[in-house]
């Protein structure tokens, strides 16, 4: 054995740290999009998969398959994809890519009940590893309404197309939303898992994707400045925000009669509180995570009182970017009746030994003041303070804020003197910003996620356990909602119901104003 052969061996540590720094490329593999004439396979499944291959993620070989109800040649296909790659991609766009991308692309037209389509899929299949080695193995990604997850999942097993031949892979990808509640989420997962390994099943919240909410764990547990204060002894409270100026555009059909609460405080933000307030993880592998992430959701508990500890609201006609937008019952397709959810707000509390009186604010809703996601540890006061009342008017709670997006990085809030002969303190910011510290942009999280997908790597995928936790968590918020009036109505561009103001004047808080 050569001696460099002998240091690979014995696990040089020098050598396994610059391997790790090589791009993770996928190996031969092929991907089916079910619902690819959907908003979400359009704006960023396909332009993702272009970007992967312009940044030489993806093997030459690498093929797309469509599957939809659309009478389309192969040929109608890839200039879907040209069109919405042209329209989305992040990377320029460069010919010699797409060349060699479009040629790998294939369309099988039908609907998920009809036999022959799928038999059509599998032939389409066999002839991409013949042609273009893609090995047999394939993902299927399923961005299609819930209802047809059962219909598509048995036909895959029917066909035989979700069993991997020997030596390669066979994956669902699942999209949310992942059922409506818990027994449906339930039913879901033992449809999936009737079919597929756990193993097999990629679930697909595109929060845990993105570059700002990995950090959150380079931030906790690779520094150590951090960790001391992070914990009820110097944490006053924590507030998750996502807010969206948009409205529900043109999906009235999925969001009424699902909400905010379900659309995204079930997954994403429940996915951000587990990684803010989880304990550190023995390694940073799929079962490690998952193993923390369930433990602390497990200790969230709803307060007792779902009346002053929760708010939802609905956006009202107003003004928004200096234009005069709709409220939400009279956005097309919206019944003018509907009690749906457009903003909410709830209160939870993580019963254990780092967090007890602690209380985790989430908030999320359409039509808000501007588009934001962030999480602020906002820390308690100082429990003394030697300077004068009237100099330290200006000093808030200190805080630290994540920002999530759009103006993705930290900031760290604290007080300052200001200069001048008197002893006056006020709020300054400490900022860590992408923009400035990295050359590189950040990748897209569909990118990410879609590659990980092909590697067989499920760090950044809840489990099923997380997912039907968290709706044991929302049941009851949602419940409580159904017998219990209506939203309370907010101002388009506003920042929700006063409620919500109210909701948190209650416990001597105020929400931050991003
Ligand atoms: C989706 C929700 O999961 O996330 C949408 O269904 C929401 O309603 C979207 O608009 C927001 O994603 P992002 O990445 O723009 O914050």
């Amino acid at each position: 054995m050569s001696s460099d052969a002998a240091a690979a061996a014995a696990g040089n540590p020098l050598r396994d740290a610059q391997d790790r720094r090589l791009p993770r490329i996928a190996g031969p593999s092929g991907l089916v999009i079910f619902g690819v004439t959907g908003d979400l396979s359009r704006k960023k499944l396909m332009p993702a998969v272009y970007d992967l291959a312009n940044r030489g993620l993806l093997p030459p070989g690498f093929s797309l398959v469509g599957f939809a109800r659309r009478d389309w040649e192969h040929e109608d296909f890839a200039q879907v994809v040209y069109e919405a790659v042209k329209e989305h991609a992040r990377t320029p766009f460069r010919e010699e890519v797409w060349q060699q991308l479009a040629q790998g692309m294939r369309f099988v037209p039908g609907v998920f009940d009809d036999d022959a389509a799928f038999e059509v899929l599998k032939t389409t299949i066999h002839e991409l590893d013949k042609e273009r080695g893609t090995g047999g193995n394939f993902a299927f990604y399923l961005s299609v309404p819930p209802r047809f997850f059962p219909t598509v999942v048995q036909q895959l097993k029917k066909h035989g197309l979700s069993d991997a031949p020997a030596g390669s892979w066979r994956r669902a990808v699942v999209e949310k939303p992942f059922g409506h509640d818990l027994a449906s989420a339930q039913e879901l997962n033992e449809v999936i898992h009737g079919v597929f390994r756990a193993s097999e099943v990629f679930r697909i919240d595109h929060y845990l994707g993105k570059e700002t909410v990995q950090n959150i764990l380079a931030l906790r547990f690779a520094n150590t400045m951090f960790e001391p204060l992070w914990n009820r002894s110097y944490v006053d409270h924590v507030q998750i925000t996502m807010a969206e100026d948009i409205g529900i555009g043109g999906r009235a059909g999925y969001y009424d009669g699902i909400g905010s609460a379900r659309d995204v405080i079930q997954n994403h933000l429940l996915q951000l509180l587990a990684l803010t307030a989880m304990e550190e993880p023995s390694s940073f592998d799929a079962k490690a995570l998952v193993l923390e992430k369930l433990k602390v959701l497990n200790a969230v508990r709803l307060p007792s009182d779902l009346g002053k500890h929760t708010v939802r609201g609905q956006y009202t006609a107003g003004w928004q970017g200096g234009r005069k937008v709709l409220g939400y019952l009279e956005e097309e397709g919206i019944d003018p009746k509907s009690k749906t959810d457009t903003f909410a707000a709830i209160k939870l509390e993580i019963d254990n030994r780092r967090w007890a009186g602690v209380p985790f604010y989430l908030r999320t809703g359409k039509r808000l003041g501007r588009r934001v996601t962030e999480i602020a540890v906002v820390f308690q006061r100082a429990p003394y303070s030697p300077f004068d009342a009237t100099d330290t008017q200006e000093l808030g709670q200190n805080a630290l804020v994540i920002r999530v997006q759009p103006d993705e990085g930290v900031t760290i809030r604290f007080g300052s003197k200001v200069p001048g002969t008197s002893m006056e303190i006020r709020d300054v910011t400490m900022d860590f910003a992408y923009g400035e510290s990295f050359t590189e942009s950040s990748p897209e999280a569909y990118e990410r996620l879609i590659l990980d997908v092909l590697l067989g790597d499920a760090n950044l995928f809840p489990r099923h356990q997380e997912v039907e936790r968290s709706w044991e968590i929302l049941d009851p918020v949602e419940a409580y909602w159904d017998g219990h009036g209506k939203p309370e109505p907010y101002t388009a561009g506003t920042w929700g119901p006063k409620a919500a103001d109210e909701m948190l004047a209650r416990d001597g808080r105020s929400w931050r104003r991003p």
